[in-house]
């Protein structure tokens, strides 16, 4: 039998500064009243510009090791679209500020699929041999990609982290991974993009003019990523489902990708879940990208949402695209 990926901590993190849609509303075209009923976000947090991605994974990280009980992992993955550098990865420096000693640490590149790839990742490592526990990280500081002439995704964007410790365990046991189901379609990589500091384009921030090019910002196609992020979430719980041998009906929370609620509540009319089943914090962090689905974790387990024995159907869709899901009965933890 298979070592199971299991989880044994949970911890989440915001940066202190909450932006408004009226906030946004002073400062581009745009209004509460937009926002609100075409999202469903009402507010989000934005980090100070000193504080940079691997600082909010270091306080999400570091919450759920303390959630764990533990000091003790041997390998840190942390999913971002926002590493502190294009070079090196995020995550080796956030394991050194954790303390965690001479680790395996490396960066997930999946854009808001992160977490759910970086989970797949740890679990493959565990099943593997090659590590016993894991802290996985989802963290991001979109505010220093967004335009801040782009209303489309200005308004949606936030920053913030959570983290989960996944420790080897038995595939029967509460908190184990069941199964994993990921995929993607490069084709449509244009249709969630920051073009412009890879090897295609290389550019630093700011011209000598000191003004930002349009093309070190991310933009995205709102449109056709809706409709991609609705179809390829359901196909994918569907699949998780299958392999795992659960009844939509049967499932007592979906924990899907915090990117639009009325994204949210298509998925769960697609799969035959009542929408009342949905977990969302959305409302209050906007989308987090990869920090989203441990935050919109976090939020349920602190609002006491979630009971020992509860299925729990996670799901993600992203740039490049990406998506993927996974599903665990809610363990006896206590999240940070
Ligand atoms: O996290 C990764 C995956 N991302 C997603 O899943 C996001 C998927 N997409 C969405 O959630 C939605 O497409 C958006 C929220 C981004 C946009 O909502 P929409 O209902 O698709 O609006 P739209 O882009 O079709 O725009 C409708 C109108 C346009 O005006 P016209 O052409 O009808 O006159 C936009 O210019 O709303 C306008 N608009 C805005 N108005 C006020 C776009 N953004 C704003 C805004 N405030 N912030």
């Amino acid at each position: 039998m298979s070592r199971a990926a299991v989880l044994a901590g949970l911890g989440t993190y915001v940066p202190r500064r909450v932006v408004t849609n009226e906030d946004l509303a002073r400062a581009m075209d745009t209004s509460d009243e937009w926002i609100r009923s075409r999202t469903g976000i009402a507010q989000r947090h934005w980090a100070q510009p000193d504080t940079a991605t691997g600082d909010l994974a270091v306080e999400a990280g570091g919450r759920a090791l303390k959630s764990a009980g533990t000091h003790d992992v041997d390998l840190v993955v942390v999913a971002t679209t926002t590493p502190d550098h294009p070079c090196p990865a995020t995550a080796p420096h956030v394991a050194h500020r954790l303390g965690l000693g001479p680790v395996a640490a490396y960066d997930i590149a999946a854009v808001c699929s992160g977490f759910v790839y970086a989970m797949a990742s740890a679990a493959g490592a565990i099943a593997a041999g090659i590590a016993d526990r894991v802290l996985v990280i989802g963290a991001e500081t979109y505010s220093r990609i967004l335009n801040p002439e782009d209303r489309a995704t200005s308004v949606i964007f936030a920053d913030g982290a959570g983290a989960v410790v996944l420790r080897a365990g038995e595939p029967s046991e509460p908190g184990a991974l069941l199964a994993h189901d990921l995929g993607s379609d490069g084709s449509l990589k244009d249709l969630i993009i920051v073009p412009a500091g890879g090897s295609r384009q290389p550019t630093g921030a700011v011209t000598a003019s000191g003004t930002r090019p349009a093309e070190t910002y991310f933009h995205m196609e709102g449109k056709p990523v809706f409709r991609h992020a609705v179809t390829r979430m359901a196909a994918s719980s569907q699949t998780l489902l299958d392999r795992v041998g659960w009844t939509p009906k049967s499932v007592d929370w979906f924990v899907g990708h915090q990117a639009n609620v009325r994204i949210l509540h298509a998925v769960a009319d697609q799969l035959g879940l009542a929408r009342d089943r949905t977990v969302v914090n959305l409302d209050r962090v906007g989308n987090t990208s990869a920090a989203s689905i441990p935050l919109a974790l976090g939020d349920a387990a602190s609002r006491g949402l979630l009971t020992p024995g509860d299925r729990i159907l996670m799901s993600a869709f992203g740039g490049g695209l990406t998506w993927g899901s996974t599903a665990l009965v809610w363990p006896e933890i206590v999240a940070g």
